[in-house]
Order: C-alpha cells, then sequence, then structure tokens
C-alpha cells in the first residue's frame, strides 16, 4: 500500500513541480480573481477527496476487514474498563466531534502523555503511527496505549482478562479468532503481568514462561487487530474544499459561491511549491506525505527536544507486534516498508510525521507537543522557519504578507471533513 501512496506523492510532486513555473506570471495580478492554471488544476484534483484511492490492503491483520472484528473493535474502543482506576478508554483522547483528538496541549489520561494526540481520521492510510512511527501497523498501535503508564495504565493480562472475563466479549472474540486459549492457571497467568512500568506486573510477566507469554501475546494482538478493524473506517468524507474542486473543474459558475476570494487565494498558496511550500509535505487527498520531517517547533516547555523519527525508526525494527514479527500475519515479503525503512541519518533527528491537514480546524493545540494554540501561531512558524532545538529544519523561510498568512488560515478552515460513518459508528455500540 505504502508503495501505491508513494506513487501518488510521486506523481502528485511531478504535476505540483510543473505549476510552480506558472507562479510567476501571477504574482502581478489580484491572485483571488486569476482563474486556475491546467497544472493548478491537477494540484486541485489530486488534493481532493475523490483522490483518495481504496483502503490500502493491511497484510499483517488477516481481520482488517472483518466487519465482526470491526463491531468487536467499536465496543473495545470505547470501553473504560480497560483501563487501571476504570475511566480510559481510547476515546477519553480520540473524541469524535473534535475529529478524534481531544483540545488538549498533550493527551491526559491516567496522567499526562508527552505529545499531543492524534487525529485518527485517514490513519488507516499511513504506513506508520504515532509522531515518531514507532508503529508500522494499526493494530499493534492500539496496542501500546492500553500499557501506557500515563494513558489506560493497564497491563496485558488485565486487558484480556476483561475481554475472557465477559460472555459477549468472549463469543464476540471467538466468533471473529477461535477459541480463547484456557488461561484459567493462575499461577502460570497471573492476573496482574505484562512488560509495563509498573514493577510489580513486570515482575511476574518476567516469571512467565516464553510459551505462556507467547499464549499471551497471541490473545493481545487479536485485540489490536480488532481495534484496528474499526479504525480502519475512519475515513473523512467530503470539506467544503472538496465540493469547491468539484465545481473548479466542472468549470461551472458555483465555485465563486463555494469559496470566497480569500480562502481561493489561501488555497493557491498553499499548492504553491515555491510561495507557500505546504503541499510538499502536506500533499495527496489527506494532505500528507505520511513521512517525517524537522520542522523546528520549539521543545516542549522544561523538556529536552523530542528526537522524534530517528528513535521510532529504531523502535520500529524491535517491536516484537511488528509486520515480521510472530503475531503477524503477513508474509516477510510483504512487510517491505519496514525492512527496507530508512533507520540512521541526522534528516531522522527531531522529524515527525506529517500530518493529516483535514479538520484542522479541530485539532488544536498543534503539533507533537501541542506547541501552538493556534493556526496564526503555526503559519507565523513557517513564515519565519527558525532555526531547530534537535536536528536541522526542513523549512525556509517564506517572508509571506499578513495578508497572504490570513488567506491561508481561511484556506485551513474549510477543510473540515466529518467522519464518512454514520453516528451509530463514532458511538459506543449498545
Ligand atoms: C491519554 C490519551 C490517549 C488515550 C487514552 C489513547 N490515545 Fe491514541 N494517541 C494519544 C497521543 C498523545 C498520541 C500521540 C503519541 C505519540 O506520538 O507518542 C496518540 C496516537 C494515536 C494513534 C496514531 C495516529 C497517527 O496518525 O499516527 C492512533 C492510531 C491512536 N492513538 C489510537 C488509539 C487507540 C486505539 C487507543 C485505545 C486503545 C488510544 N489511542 C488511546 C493519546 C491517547
Ligand atoms: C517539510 C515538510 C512540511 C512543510 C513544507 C509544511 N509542513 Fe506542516 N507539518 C509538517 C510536519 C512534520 C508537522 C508536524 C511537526 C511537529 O509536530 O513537530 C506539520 C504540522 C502542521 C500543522 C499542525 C497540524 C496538527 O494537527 O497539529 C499545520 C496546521 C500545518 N503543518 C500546516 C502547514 C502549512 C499551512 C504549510 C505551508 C505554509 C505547511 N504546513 C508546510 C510538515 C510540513
Amino acid at each position: 500500500m505504502a508503495w501505491r501512496h508513494r506513487l501518488i506523492g510521486l506523481l502528485a510532486s511531478g504535476v505540483l513541480l510543473a505549476s510552480g513555473a506558472s507562479t510567476a506570471t501571477h504574482a502581478q495580478t489580484p491572485l483571488s480573481t486569476t482563474p486556475w492554471s491546467a497544472a493548478e488544476k491537477d494540484a486541485l484534483r489530486s488534493l481532493s477527496i475523490n483522490s483518495l484511492p481504496p483502503l490500502p490492503a493491511a497484510p499483517s491483520n488477516k481481520f482488517a476487514d472483518d466487519p465482526s472484528a470491526a463491531r468487536l473493535g467499536q465496543r473495545l474502543f470505547f470501553d473504560t474498563r480497560l483501563s487501571a482506576d476504570g475511566q480510559v478508554s481510547c476515546a477519553t483522547c480520540h473524541l469524535s466531534d473534535a475529529a478524534f483528538t481531544d483540545g488538549r496541549k498533550l493527551g491526559r489520561g491516567v496522567g499526562t502523555a508527552d505529545r499531543n494526540t492524534m487525529t485518527l481520521l485517514g490513519t488507516a492510510y499511513s504506513p506508520w503511527q504515532f509522531w515518531d512511527g514507532r508503529k508500522d501497523s494499526l493494530w499493534s498501535q492500539a496496542l501500546a496505549p492500553t500499557e501506557s503508564a500515563v494513558e489506560h495504565g493497564s497491563a496485558r493480562s488485565e486487558i484480556i482478562g476483561v475481554v475472557t472475563a465477559d460472555p459477549d466479549y468472549k463469543s464476540a472474540y471467538e466468533t471473529v479468532f477461535g477459541p480463547l486459549p484456557d488461561l484459567s492457571d493462575r499461577a502460570r497467568f497471573p492476573a496482574f503481568a505484562g512488560p509495563v512500568e509498573d514493577p510489580a506486573a513486570r515482575a511476574a510477566w518476567d516469571d512467565m514462561s516464553t510459551a505462556d507469554r507467547d499464549t499471551m501475546n497471541g490473545v493481545f494482538a487479536n485485540i489490536g487487530k480488532a481495534i484496528a478493524a474499526y479504525e480502519r473506517r475512519l475515513v473523512p468524507g467530503p470539506s467544503r474544499f472538496d465540493r469547491y474542486v468539484d465545481a473548479v473543474l466542472a468549470d461551472d459558475n458555483s465555485a465563486a459561491a463555494i469559496f470566497s476570494d480569500q480562502e481561493a487565494a489561501g488555497l493557491r498558496l498553499f499548492i504553491d511549491r515555491d510561495r507557500g511550500r505546504c503541499v510538499r509535505c502536506h500533499n495527496g487527498p489527506l494532505f500528507s506525505n505520511f513521512t517525517f520531517h524537522n520542522t523546528g517547533v520549539p521543545p516542549q516547555a522544561a523538556k529536552s527536544a523530542d528526537r522524534g523519527r530517528s528513535d521510532g525508526a529504531l523502535l520500529a525494527q524491535t517491536d516484537p507486534f511488528n509486520c515480521l514479527g510472530a503475531f503477524s500475519d503477513a508474509d516477510a515479503k510483504e512487510c517491505g516498508e519496514l525492512k527496507f525503512a530508512k533507520t540512521t541519518g541526522s534528516d531522522l533527528i527531531g522529524a515527525m510525521k506529517t500530518p493529516t491537514l483535514r479538520s484542522v480546524s479541530k485539532t488544536g493545540p498543534y503539533m507533537h507537543a501541542g506547541q501552538f494554540a493556534t493556526l496564526e501561531q503555526v503559519l507565523d512558524h513557517y513564515n519565519r522557519a527558525p532555526d531547530s532545538p534537535i536536528g536541522t529544519t526542513k523549512l525556509r523561510r517564506l517572508n509571506l504578507r499578513p495578508t497572504d498568512l490570513a488567506a491561508l488560515k481561511s484556506f485551513l478552515l474549510t477543510l473540515d471533513s466529518p467522519p464518512d460513518l454514520d453516528r451509530a459508528d463514532l458511538t459506543p455500540p449498545n
């Protein structure tokens, strides 16, 4: 899938390179009233939600498109029993009304996370999960928050215990994955065990035999696969921007009624590879190339700068739940993305995954640690392109005028893209 995505990216960048040449001739005319050139129209088409390909295959999760797995995953996503204090579920931080984010600088579960909560919309298209891409699938990602000491604060055996103790869960699980193993022998399968921060749980986990740990890991992996089957469905629907592109490409006169002159001017800057430069990274129908860049954002207060991808790339390689691991359903040859991933190099230092900009009005505070409260601050950062606190920034100073920045902001606000799902799929199932 990532190969396919990359191909789309290449096509888009070819198109966009072509558009760069035409911008100089527009410089003197008022941006808003200039008609879109053929190359610009190609750029608009490449960003339209209509260009979104079908969901990519998920070879490491053979249940990814199983509706029963998705139903089980939806219940798990909203279930607060999967946490140390019985208060936290995935939906605590990923709220459907806020584009699956939480409006906080840093995620808050049983404790406070050290990064900003990411949207889940369209992330099934991303080969890597998390700001640093330390997970190479949605299902392996879904396991991590449950055992994070600041998110769900639970441990592997407890997560599994919720599923085995609840008759509805047990039967839903067995319908999808086959019989649950017998985990009733508490001497072999302690009630509180997992490779987590809590010393008691960790000691109990270390005392288990490798075979028994693997038995638990298999059930744990399946829980992740069910959650991933649900998350795969969280794809953004059309925004006002997409309706505008439809009108522009149809050459009918409705386009001017859909976008103001200011919004159109902002869009023109956004797709201009020399002036706004945004589309160099925020490209394709999800406004992301899903790769990692250092953009020199300031460090979180009182913390050293985040190393981002340079740590994440290595963590993905050693993750027991990765595409090449024992719990993956993929053939090794289907794991090219992981196998050939770049794991060293100075450009990985401080690099973070390019986030989607769909529904960006709802995903603030912005950046990997919520460093910026507003889009104005984000745009001011891009305009100034300061040195990075760690590694080297990929940004260049833009020298845009205040009116340009205001236009960019008004364009970004046209990207609200509610999930392409029924309301019933966005709430806890009954
Ligand atoms: C305490 C708040 C919190 C909870 C609870 C939580 N998350 Fe997250 N989520 C975050 C934060 C913060 C990040 C970014 C963390 C990082 O990059 O290190 C994130 C990232 C993600 C991503 C990566 C998205 C991307 O584009 O890379 C996915 C997917 C995700 N969470 C799904 C889940 C699931 C599934 C659950 C429940 C099992 C869950 N989250 C529970 C806060 C939370
Ligand atoms: C070199 C690649 C690159 C370019 C060029 C780029 N971005 Fe980004 N963008 C990123 C990355 C990477 C992040 C996350 C950075 C971080 O958190 O450390 C980001 C984050 C953002 C965010 C925050 C989204 C959120 O939900 O937190 C916004 C908004 C944004 N970019 C808009 C823009 C605009 C507008 C432009 C053009 C003026 C632009 N970007 C140019 C790569 C890029």
